[in-house]
This record gives structure tokens, sequence and C-alpha cells, in this order.
């Protein structure tokens, strides 16, 4: 008998994954608790229930797709940790061990705290034991979400349990792109997060910039254009990842400061890049303190002036890097 996959969740993320698998040749179940959803996936054809049964059933995976909203500045994870408690209460229905796989948008950490936690207190199993359990976040738009899902560019999965990370390649391999997989679950939430985070601020980098152009009578579009071939931090993957390193030299400190001048002299606001220097201005101070207290503790340790030396001498090396 083939592994049934439970969508939990069958919304835009839900609908698209569980399609996806269905095209793939998988069994799928649909679960959700909105009546008009129910209705509107059954329309469709779809095995779709609004509750989980896992007495009958063998091995399964259960995909979470469940919303995580925000409530102004917290994910509101209530519907989310419901679901969850769900899962958990039909796994203690069940004699066999089935996989849970989180893959709604989570702040890091929820997978091995508020699931992990769910799950065992419901099913009265231990995970990595009664039950398996994964991070596979979404990536997908909501644009194109079957595209997405069927062609996936990266697929990121994470869990403490080796099997069960080879369990999900060998489920989600098949669709293509590349495969990353990670031990910790934190890892992959982060991804998602950072991510949506980055994406975010790439837009309000240009709207910013928008807003100085329209000032100057300047069309904006060939500039970002090119600045997008032209920028390193555009074409090349490597460039400004590392953290720990605020930037230096001439020209970053120097340009980004004099166009903040610049564009306040001619009356805009721009206040992502305010942050960016005060990010960078915080970070150096960090940094440079750690450095320091390193620098001391090695000094310290190695209790001669000839150690001391050849440590300050890496320090500076590390700043100018930055
Ligand atoms: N929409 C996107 O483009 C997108 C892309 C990537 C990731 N995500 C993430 O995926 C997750 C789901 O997002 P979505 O856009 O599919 O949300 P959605 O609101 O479209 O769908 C969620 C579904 O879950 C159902 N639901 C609510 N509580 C439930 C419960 N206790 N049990 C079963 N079903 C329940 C709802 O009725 C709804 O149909 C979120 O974490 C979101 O951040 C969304």
């Amino acid at each position: 008998m083939k592994t049934r996959i439970f969508i939990i969740g069958s919304g835009v993320v839900g609908a698209a994954t569980g399609e996806g698998f269905l095209k793939a040749g998988h069994e799928v179940t649909f679960i959700d608790v909105s009546q008009p959803r129910i209705a509107e996936l059954a329309a469709r054809g779809f095995d779709v229930r609004s509750e989980i049964d896992l007495s009958d059933e063998p091995e399964s995976l259960l995909f979470l797709t469940l919303p995580t909203p925000n409530d102004g500045h917290r994910y509101d994870l209530s519907a989310f940790s419901a679901g969850t408690a769900a899962v958990g209460r039909a796994l203690a229905g069940s004699p066999t061990r089935h996989t849970v796989v989180v893959r709604s948008t989570v702040p890091p950490g929820t997978t091995e705290g508020l699931v992990k936690s769910t799950l065992e207190e419901h099913s009265g199993m231990v995970a990595g034991e009664g039950f398996g359990l994964a991070s596979n976040p979404e990536f997908l738009r909501a644009v194109s979400a079957a595209e997405d899902f069927a062609h996936p560019w990266m697929t990121v999965v994470a869990s403490r349990d080796p099997q069960t990370v080879e369990r999900l390649r060998d489920l989600l391999s098949p669709f293509g792109g590349e495969l990353r997989t990670f031990a910790d679950p934190a890892q992959a939430e982060f991804i998602k997060a950072a991510h949506n985070i980055y994406n975010a601020t790439k837009i309000s980098f240009w709207n910013e910039m928008w807003l100085v152009a329209q000032k100057l009578g300047v069309d904006l579009d060939p500039i970002a254009a090119t600045v997008a071939r032209s920028a390193e931090g555009s074409i090349n993957p490597e460039y400004g990842i590392r953290g720990g390193a605020p930037y230096g030299g001439v020209c970053l400190p120097k340009d980004t400061q004099g166009f903040l001048g610049f564009a306040d002299r001619i009356g805009v606001d721009m206040p992502l890049l305010s942050a960016v220097v005060e990010t960078n201005d915080r970070l150096a101070a960090i940094v440079s303190h750690e450095v320091e207290e390193a620098a001391h503790a090695a000094a310290d340790q190695l209790r001669g002036p000839a150690g001391a030396a050849r440590v300050v001498v890496g320090s500076a090396q590390e700043r100018e890097s930055a």
C-alpha cells in the first residue's frame, strides 16, 4: 500500500502541495476545518475531510500547511496550534509510526518547540520514536502556486533524524531544483523567514530609491535594471552574506552617509538607508568590542607578551577583511 499524504490546512499552500503530490502519483487526503473550503475541494474531486483518522493508516506523511498570520509584531499561532493538536490526537489512535512535516512559515524554533511539545502532549508519544518530525518550508508564490510547487528552484528539509531527511529527499527530489538538508529544523525555519524578509527589504530599497528618482525627475527603471547587473551584492551570491562582518573601506561608508545628506537636501526621507548606516555602526561597535574581549582573554591565557601580540594582529586582519 502506498504512503498516504495528509494535507493539514488546505488553503493556498495546502491545495498546491496536495495537488502537486497527486499529480506525482501519490495518495492524498486534504484536511480542513472550513466547510466552504471542504465543499470547494470536494467539488474538484479531491478526498477531503474535516478530521484526521490514522486508526487504519499505515505509515503516512502529515504536512502542516496551517495558517500563521501576524497580529501586530507577533505570529498568531492559534490555528496552527489547534491543527497540530488534532494531529497529535490522531497519532495517539494509530499503531504505526507517522511523520509530521511543518511546511507553514513559522518563527525559528517552532518545530522543536511548540510542534514537538503539542504532538507529544496529545499523542502520548516521544518525537523521533513514536513519530518522525521535520521542517520543510514552502517557498511558492501565491500567484503561481501550482507551478512553483511542481518546479521548485530550492527545497529545504531539516530533521534531527537522518532517516526522516532521506524519506523526504526521496519524496521531494523528483520535483527537481536544488535540495538542501539540515539537521536543525530551526535553520530551515530561519531560511524561510530570512528569504521573505530579504525579498521585502529589496522591494523597500528600490521603492525608497524611486522616491529620490521621482524628486529628481529621473526614470528609475533603467537605473535599477543596470544596478541589478552591476552591484556585486546583486550578481554575486557570496557577497555580503557573512554575519558579524560590517562593511568598511572608503566607498560604502562615504556613499551611504553622503547620499543621506543629498536626499535630505532635496526633501526625501530615507529611513531604510538611515537604518543601513545605523545597523553597520552598531555591528562595528559590537564586533570591535568582541574582538577586544577575545584578544584580552587569549592574551591572559597565553600569559606572555609575544602571545598577546599575535592575537592583536589577528583581530586587526579580521576588521580589515570586513
Ligand atoms: N500563500 C502563500 O503564498 C504562501 C507561500 C509560502 C508559505 N506560506 C505559508 O503557508 C502557510 C499556509 O498559508 P496559506 O496561504 O495556504 O493559508 P490559507 O489561509 O490560504 O490556508 C489555511 C487553511 O487552513 C485551514 N485551517 C485553519 N485552521 C485549521 C485547523 N485547525 N485544521 C485544519 N485546517 C485549518 C483554513 O480553513 C484554510 O483553508 C502559512 O504559514 C503561510 O505563511 C504561504
